[in-house]
């Protein structure tokens, strides 16, 4: 599974680099190209040399010294990379990774990269658990980069408990997994809205909603990363965009439609999980109003159901929505369903703690054609992505 792919191991400096030569000579005999990158301090616990003749290519610590034998400035490693591993991660590398500084050849290539990246962090259990490391490892999990969560024992500096690298065993199946994962849905061009609508009332002020664009770029973060072609069209968000997608950045519910509608013809796959606003000012002020009297009336109309428009117009596409309700959730959700034509709805109750709006996890059903119907326990909008994107592909 791993022939021919091309993995850079990252090695910084911690005692657990010794199990990484074990790691390094692993993934050679599953067929993977193995180069190595140590930081100074990792070159102090084992020598450049032992992962040289493990890996059987040069290995670079220092950015300064010339190269004889072949290209390795960062650049080259950094596009030559199918797929970037971090073993030992440091609570050093792992900050400056989060706080984006690269001052050495390894910080340097990762920064340079845009390979998925594994971290398996390794180090004293006061240093793991402290708040900074965890607030860096959460950034970065945001931001993409995966991580092995260590396994818990007896460490090298004498104490017990959370913060060994995990058995070779932990990592070279992680490793297989984002291999896996990454190829099946290639040739699919997925179509996914994010985010809330704003209607503008007058060049100040608009009407919104509390849709942060968290679920939709999930999906897009892990349809990409599974090989499909993704154009996101996203309300306005303070989210990065997922590497790799194609971001489509509109305001209003009439915008969204006619982004959406261009990539529509085309499209395989079309999830909905923007929060599009149902009503819009009917007459957008073209200046700002001002606070003259006691009451303002506005007289709302209502916008295009763009997911409607699309169910009309449905010919190959496989169709999801999404469904945000308070009250009578599944009645509602498959009300849905059926008026717009949909292959599957996502329904999620969100007075419930821990799903909907604005959050890091869901708490969903998902309702089918067919009738049937699936719940699914409190989980992360991400692992949420892959089991819905699962549930497409079936
Ligand atoms: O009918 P309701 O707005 O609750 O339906 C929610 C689903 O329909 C979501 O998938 C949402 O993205 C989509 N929708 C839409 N156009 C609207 C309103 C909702 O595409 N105007």
């Amino acid at each position: 599974m791993l022939r021919g792919k091309n993995i850079v191991v990252g090695v910084a400096g911690g005692i657990a680099v010794y199990k990484v030569v074990d790691i390094v000579s692993r993934l050679k005999k599953q067929g993977a190209n193995v180069y190595v990158i140590m930081t100074h301090a990792a070159a102090n616990f084992v020598t450049p040399l032992t992962f040289r003749e493990i890996s059987g290519h040069p290995v670079v610590v220092d950015m300064w010294t010339e190269s004889t034998n072949w290209n390795v400035e960062h650049i080259a490693l950094a596009n030559l990379a199918d797929l970037f591993l971090l073993a030992p991660a440091t609570a050093n590398i792992i900050g400056k990774i989060a706080n984006g500084i690269a001052d050495d050849m390894l910080s340097t290539t990762i920064m340079a990269t845009k390979a998925s990246v594994i971290l398996a962090p390794a180090m004293n259990t006061n240093m793991y658990l402290n708040p900074i490391v965890q607030g860096n490892i959460s950034k970065l999990t945001q931001l993409g980069y995966h991580f092995i969560e260590p396994g818990c024992g007896s460490l090298a500096c004498g104490t017990e408990g959370i913060g060994r690298l995990p058995e070779p065993e932990v990592i070279i199946a992680k490793v297989m997994e984002i291999f896996k994962g990454k190829n099946d849905l290639v040739g699919k061009k997925i179509l996914i809205t994010a985010g809330g609508t704003q209607e503008a009332i007058d060049p100040v002020r608009y009407i919104g909603n509390r849709s942060s664009g968290k679920m939709g770029y999930a999906l897009a973060k892990v349809a990409a990363a599974r090989g499909a072609e993704v154009i996101v069209v996203s309300g306005p968000t303070h989210l990065l965009p997922p590497s790799g997608v194609i971001v489509n950045y509109v305001e209003s519910a009439s915008q969204m439609r006619d982004a959406v509608l261009a990539h529509y013809a085309d499209s395989d796959i079309v999830i909905k999980a923007a929060a599009v606003a149902d009503y819009r000012p009917q007459i957008k002020s073209t200046d700002k109003i001002k606070k003259n009297s006691t009451t303002l009336n506005l007289v709302l109309e209502k916008t295009p159901d763009i997911l409607f428009e699309l169910g009309q117009l449905k010919k190959h596409q496989i169709l999801v929505g999404f469904a945000a309700e308070t009250q009578q959730l599944l009645d509602h959700a498959q009300e849905k369903l059926t008026r717009k034509n949909l292959d599957m709805i996502v329904a999620n109750d969100i007075t419930m703690p821990g799903a909907g709006f604005n959050v890091d996890t869901n708490i969903v059903k998902l309702l089918y054609r067919d009738g049937h119907m699936e719940e699914l326990p409190k989980m992360s909008k991400e692992q949420l992505a892959g089991i819905i994107l699962d549930k497409i592909r079936a």
